[in-house]
């Protein structure tokens, strides 16, 4: 009797431990589509290979690399044609970035629609290995985004970052899923990029003088050190294969036609009236904006553009368009000539008239343009992408109106904003508030019409560097915000609060093991 007893003991037990592996969901950010949990683990060593079966030796060497880091071992994990192991391998039936994982006690396979697959199953592998200390559980995932378009914009103008910080902002970036790195590399305040064509922007345009001091315009508040930096074409080639590697392609962003009074500084004659400008030490929007009626002004566009869609093989292009004041113009005789000889009825349709004159010419070279919504005041082409900043409305009218359309509304979009309601304990910032919690809860196709959702092709977060002048500061205001922007790019459906809340104190420790800075008031409780 003792011994039966014994023996339904033991038996209970093994039910018990059973049931509680299978109730063991793994926490992963974003959540992925399905999820089945088996039996036993496998155990993800310094020696485990790398089995790679065609061609996606990038997302696998990068992974190696990344398991070298976690285990502080002096090389990566070795990648090999044969053998057993982690074994990766591009089927056609997964859909084209999705992937399936599936890890067995002897081998686990993640199969990738594209290598773009292979990688982001690689990326959830690399969670579960820091959540289960290298033994992670047995289980089948079944995993693709929701949006082509996961996109997160970096302002190296405002404050410049060296290739080294900008590869890690790509390495944080990848980790979260998102595969478009939105490149803001020109503006008032420095002109990062080299072209051969006019060494001044360079030479003159990337650097200021100094940078004001706070919110404040008081001359007192200039902080008297020049800041500046740029890359040189050849670094830009080595940042845009960095992020290849990383199935993220990089769009960079020249400003048109305001946000360029550091290409005025280095290049006057671009100017209405060639009037001397700094390289702006101030924040805001300036009256100084390329001269829209001079034909000097697009043979010069067309020149940089050439030298850009040489050095990225991204196929939309961002021709900026925010922002820029129609005073100068008013004033200009080469403006008002030319919108007299073209019918220009207004500043704004001249506007429309360059960005649609810049969308023709990189049409020449096989590429598409992307601008903020301002360029739909110019009535712009319905072949241009949208990306929509003044407020999700605007991006719905867009879609409706046939454009192709990237969200990424100001109140919910701009992490250059503070995190918390009272502000305490946070570094100055431009304003606004906004939360993980508002981030998680948003809907981005809100308010739109069974029609024009299919236009919505993507969501972005922003950085403006204003007030951000270390890579700390850049990713306390990325992390943990990032983690909510990519539930909501990649996953079709939000988990509840705790659960999210479960799953973030997980990635917390998935953070802390890459050694990034992260806000830490979503963990305080902190709204
Ligand atoms: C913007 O924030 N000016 C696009
Ligand atoms: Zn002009």
């Amino acid at each position: 009797m003792r011994r039966l007893f014994k023996t339904l003991l033991v038996a209970l037990c093994m039910v018990l431990t059973i049931a509680v592996a299978h109730a063991q969901r793994p926490h992963i950010i974003p959540e992925p589509s399905y999820i089945d949990m088996a039996q036993g683990t496998f155990t993800i060593t310094e020696k485990t290979k790398i089995v790679v079966y065609d061609e996606a030796w990038d997302a696998a060497e990068v992974f190696a690399q990344d398991m070298q880091q976690y285990f502080g071992s002096k090389k990566p994990l070795r990648c090999v044609k044969r053998g057993s192991g982690i074994k990766v391998r591009t089927d056609k039936f997964v859909p084209e970035e999705g992937y399936e994982l599936n890890i067995q006690p002897h081998e686990i396979f993640v199969t990738g629609g594209s290598e773009a697959g292979i990688f982001y199953g690689l990326q959830t592998l690399r969670q579960m290995i820091v959540e289960y200390n290298g033994v992670v559980p047995c289980c089948f995932i079944a995993d693709e985004p929701q949006f082509a378009y996961r996109g997160v914009h970096f302002d190296v103008s405002r404050h410049f970052f060296s290739v080294e910080e900008v590869k890690r902002y790509i390495d944080i970036l990848a980790a979260h899923k998102v595969n478009r790195l939105h490149w803001h590399l020109t503006d008032d305040q420095g002109w990062r990029i080299e072209i051969k064509a006019y060494p001044e922007l360079t030479e003159k345009g990337s650097m200021r003088k100094e940078t004001l001091v706070g919110h404040g315009l008081n001359p007192e508040n200039w902080d008297g050190k020049p800041h500046g930096g740029y890359y040189t074409q050849e670094e830009v080639r080595d940042i845009v294969a960095y992020a290849a590697k990383r199935s993220m392609v990089i769009i960079p962003e020249i400003e048109m036609p305001g946000h360029s009074q550091a290409a005025l500084h280095a290049l006057p004659w671009l100017g209405c009236e060639e009037q001397i400008v700094d390289v702006w030490t101030t924040w805001g929007v300036t009256p100084e904006v390329l001269c829209a009626g001079k034909e000097s002004t697009y043979e010069f566009l067309q020149n940089v553009l050439d030298e850009v869609v040489e050095l990225f093989p991204s196929e939309i292009i961002h021709i900026g368009g925010d922002e820029c004041p129609k005073d100068r113009w008013k004033e200009c005789e080469h403006c008002q000539a030319k919108m007299k000889a073209e019918g220009i009825e207004s500043e704004e349709e001249l506007q429309g008239y360059l960005v649609a004159r810049i969308e023709k010419y990189l049409n020449t070279k096989g590429r598409r343009i992307i601008g903020w919504d301002e360029i739909l005041e110019g009535g712009v082409t319905p072949t241009a992408t949208v990306m929509a900043w003044r407020g999700a409305k605007i991006g719905v009218y867009a879609a409706e109106r046939g454009n192709e359309v990237v969200m990424t509304p100001l109140p919910i979009c701009y992490f250059d904003f503070y995190q918390t309601e009272s502000r305490e304990g946070e570094g100055l910032h431009i304003g606004g508030h906004i939360n993980f919690e508002k981030v998680y809860g948003w809907d981005p196709y809100e308010g739109i019409t069974d029609e024009a959702r299919k236009n919505i092709i993507g969501v972005q977060c922003n950085l403006w560097s204003e007030y951000l002048k270390t890579m700390e500061d850049i990713e306390i205001q990325l992390l943990p915000r990032l983690a909510a922007m990519c539930e909501v790019q990649w996953a079709t459906e939000r988990r509840d609060e705790s659960t999210i809340r479960e799953k973030m104190n997980i990635l917390r420790k998935f953070y802390e093991a890459n050694g990034w800075h992260y806000a830490p008031y979503y963990f305080d409780g902190r709204k």
